[in-house]
């Protein structure tokens, strides 16, 4: 049993065969992104009780393997589930760092609410990240631009078909190096313009990290893999086709007068963590910084006069990612060559610096784990 300072205790069983020093080596080798855990998960239940107040309980490490779930559990027919991702990052003196958890874990209860799952105490968020590192620290990379993305996420487990939220949830968090999401060296990368789906209406779900969400983009991404990109964007076709958001990144925009420019939380949009880190560090540089409607009329306006410098795609898993392409049923949108003082390279690179603690975390972004 171990306890922190908060008061949250987790019990611990560990793995009778975790992976030996030669196997994990080898994933860390080249981690790739999402294909490989490590040998623990951490995880609390949550229960309604018979007097019909939920609470919290067993808070554990366990072994890493399939969950036991009746095939009734509410997550497999409705879709009640939500997820977080962030990332732990080794320094150079051998600790391990994460960033900006309390904001994970804010945006996992707002998602909480909107998918009526129950929310979790910001407190035991963090500890059951620093209880899983703490058993699995030897899965964090060191490599340039690695780390281990941690996976929290929350799933219905109470076997019934009523339609109704479940009284029975399961809170649990996985781990998995990661190196570059696209694959590969940091290149800019092709979109695809996704033109017959939508990825959020006014009053859905879009703004909420939850499974749904993604699982909606996958069709816009089998016609983007068709065509040669590696991600969808998707515009809102009820607000004069406003960009919304990648399928699973946020976006931006540089203009040659140096404003940088991202679409507005309109309900739509996930409020990225990198995305507001970015808007932080621009306005840091003095770049005027704009969070507005952008259509795709002022895109293609602005690629034909000259004025747009970068576009740029960034998350947690995607770090920031330049966009060299905008692909189009009907042409591309080309972006210029990534120029040598490029605003979308250099945030790139003071982010990592201050995950890594090469740069100065001015904004105390840095928690230990
Ligand atoms: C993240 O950036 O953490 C995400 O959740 C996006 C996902 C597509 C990997």
């Amino acid at each position: 049993m171990t306890q922190n300072a908060l008061g949250v205790e987790f019990t611990r069983r560990l793995s009778e065969n975790p992976k030996t020093a030669e196997e994990r080596a080898a994933v860390l080798a080249n981690p790739g992104f999402g294909d490989y855990f490590t040998d623990h998960t951490a995880v609390i239940d949550w229960k309604v009780d018979a007097e019909g107040n939920g609470g919290w309980s067993n808070a554990r490490i366990e072994p890493y393997g399939p969950i036991a779930m009746d095939p009734a559990a509410a997550v497999l027919h409705y879709g009640q589930e939500i997820f977080e991702g962030l990332k732990a990052y080794r320094h150079a003196d051998g600790t391990v760092w994460t960033f900006r958890p309390e904001a994970n874990a804010r945006r996992f209860n707002k998602s909480a609410k909107r998918l009526a799952l129950p929310e979790l105490p910001p407190e035991a968020f963090i500890e059951s990240l620093r209880q899983l590192v703490s058993v699995d620290k030897d899965w964090v990379p060191d490599g340039d631009g690695e780390s281990l993305y941690l996976r929290p996420f929350m799933i219905a487990m109470e076997a019934f078909l009523g339609v109704r939220p479940a009284r029975e949830v399961s809170y649990r968090v996985i781990a998995s190096p990661a190196g570059n999401y696209f694959g590969g060296e940091l290149k800019p990368v092709s979109i695809w313009l996704s033109e017959n789906y939508a990825r959020a209406g006014h009053g859905g779900t879009g703004e909420a990290k939850c499974g749904g969400n993604y699982a909606a983009s996958l069709a816009a991404q089998i016609e983007a893999e068709e065509n040669g990109c590696k991600q969808v964007l998707f515009l809102d076709p009820t607000n004069d086709n406003a960009v919304d958001e990648l399928g699973g990144m946020n976006v931006f925009f540089v203009f040659t007068d140096g404003t940088v420019v991202t679409p507005a939380l309109n309900g739509n949009i996930l409020h990225g963590v990198t995305r507001d880190s970015v808007l932080q560090l621009a306005s840091d540089r003095g770049l005027t910084v704009q969070e507005r409607k952008i259509t795709i009329d002022e895109w293609r306006q602005a690629v034909a006069d000259g004025t747009l410098a970068e576009v740029f795609a960034c998350g947690t898993a995607a770090v920031i990612t330049p966009i060299g392409e905008l692909k189009t049923k009907d042409g591309s949108l080309v972006t210029p060559p990534l120029p040598a003082d490029s605003v979308a390279m250099s945030i790139r690179e003071q982010l990592l610096g201050i995950q890594t603690g090469t740069v100065e975390d001015l904004h105390g972004w840095l928690t230990q784990l």
